[in-house]
């Protein structure tokens, strides 16, 4: 049987380190808040000239040198982010072309928090079925085109400026507070390759996706449902900002996770003790910690970076992978669950081999 191997993989993090205290320079927050209730402490943010392709790119490279795979090899591109360079086209062929490639198939996938999950169970098909034999995908955000304070605002938030938010820009920014301190700037990449009935691979996954509930997390503006598709007055309403309803969220991926998690452990005959680790997405360490506890998961299989980075959407499976490996906590053979909720409302879990 044809498998999907993970032979190198590497990250690439935003520059600029913003802590929760500089984020309450600006809006209604505080460090101790932010920390209790999702485990952030820090995020990074990309400057002006770097875009979602970029840390896209970036991630790439190192994930080609670490799996000692020459460009000329990639014979596709999957390319996972909510936060795209441009509306169309989506960032594959701009990964493509940046880094070199030949001009092979490009895919752009957008199931957010869920993105690369999504983007590995593609990865494997084109491998399984002999469409594809060795495979670049990427995960990568922007998230900072979502804030909506102003560019002095930021540098004030910073230490570059002296000049605070007005009382308007406090309050607009404020109205936001539940959303845009969760989340950080990042890319991640990993190069699969086919094997022959090897015992290691990705084994198996599930996903799910179901939009019944798709208002409770999305963008309400800049959509094609509109005439024209984005307008000033969307943007004196705030609708480029992701609407949350973080509650009800919450609980979705609780649920969702962990019933997901067990199905494809229960399918595969395998038990949460005998997982050398479980990547799980990190949009708030409070949900992972009660997944953790419903799977009777111990402390060491379950690794966070949600302190240094936030929420790094479709980079975090990856970049918490590359993390995992370059410490020494991932080793070739360990057996890996990974498990994502995302916007969509979407889910996972993809079971691999190191
Ligand atoms: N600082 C201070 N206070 C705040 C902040 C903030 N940043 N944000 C909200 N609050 C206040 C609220 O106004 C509320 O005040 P009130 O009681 O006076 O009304 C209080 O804190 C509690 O608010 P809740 O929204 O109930 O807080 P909760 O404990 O649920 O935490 C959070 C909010 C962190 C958003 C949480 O609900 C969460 O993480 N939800 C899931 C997010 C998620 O998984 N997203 C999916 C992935 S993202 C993607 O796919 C794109």
């Amino acid at each position: 049987m044809t498998r999907a191997i993970i032979v190198g993989s590497g990250s690439e993090i935003a520059p600029t380190r913003v802590t929760n205290a500089q984020m309450a320079r600006i809006m209604d927050t505080s460090d101790e808040w932010i920390r209790e209730r999702s485990g952030v402490e820090a995020r990074h943010f990309a400057t002006p000239e770097i875009a979602t392709s970029d840390l896209g790119v970036a991630a790439a490279v190192k994930a080609l040198e670490t799996a000692s795979v020459a460009k000329d090899e990639i014979d596709l591109v999957v390319f996972a982010t909510m936060t795209p360079d441009h509306y169309f086209p989506g960032c594959g062929t701009l990964l493509q072309d940046k880094l070199g490639l030949r001009p092979v198939p490009c895919f752009d996938i957008r199931q957010q928090c869920s993105g690369f999950l999504y983007g590995l169970e593609l990865a494997d098909a084109h491998v399984r079925a002999r469409l594809a034999k060795t495979v670049l995908l990427v995960g990568a955000e922007v998230h900072i085109g979502f804030m909506p304070w102003t560019r002095q605002n930021y540098d004030y938030a910073l230490g570059r400026s002296d000049v605070p938010p007005t009382k308007e820009e406090w309050d607009w920014n404020s109205r936001f507070r539940h959303l845009v301190v969760l989340f950080g700037d990042a890319g991640a990449a990993v190069v699969l390759r086919a094997v022959e009935d090897g015992e290691r691979g990705v084994l198996d996954h599930e996903l799910h996706g179901a939009g019944a509930d798709y208002d409770k997390l999305y963008v309400p503006g800049t959509g094609f449902k509109h005439r024209p598709y984005t307008d000033p007055e969307q943007f004196k309403r705030g609708d480029h900002i992701p609407v949350m309803d973080g509650r009800f969220v919450f609980k979705m991926a609780t649920t969702r996770m962990v019933e997901v998690a067990k199905s494809v452990l229960s399918k595969n005959g395998v038990k949460p003790e005998e997982l050398k680790l479980v990547l799980m997405h990190q949009a708030n360490k409070r949900i992972n910690e009660h997944c953790a506890k419903v799977l009777g998961l111990r402390e060491d299989q379950v690794p966070h970076n949600i302190h240094k980075y936030g929420n790094t959407t479709a980079a975090t499976i990856p970049l918490l992978w590359d993390e995992c490996v370059r410490d020494g906590r991932l080793e070739p053979g360990d057996l890996v669950l990974m498990v994502a909720f995302g916007a969509g409302m979407t889910w996972g879990a993809s079971l691999v081999r190191a």
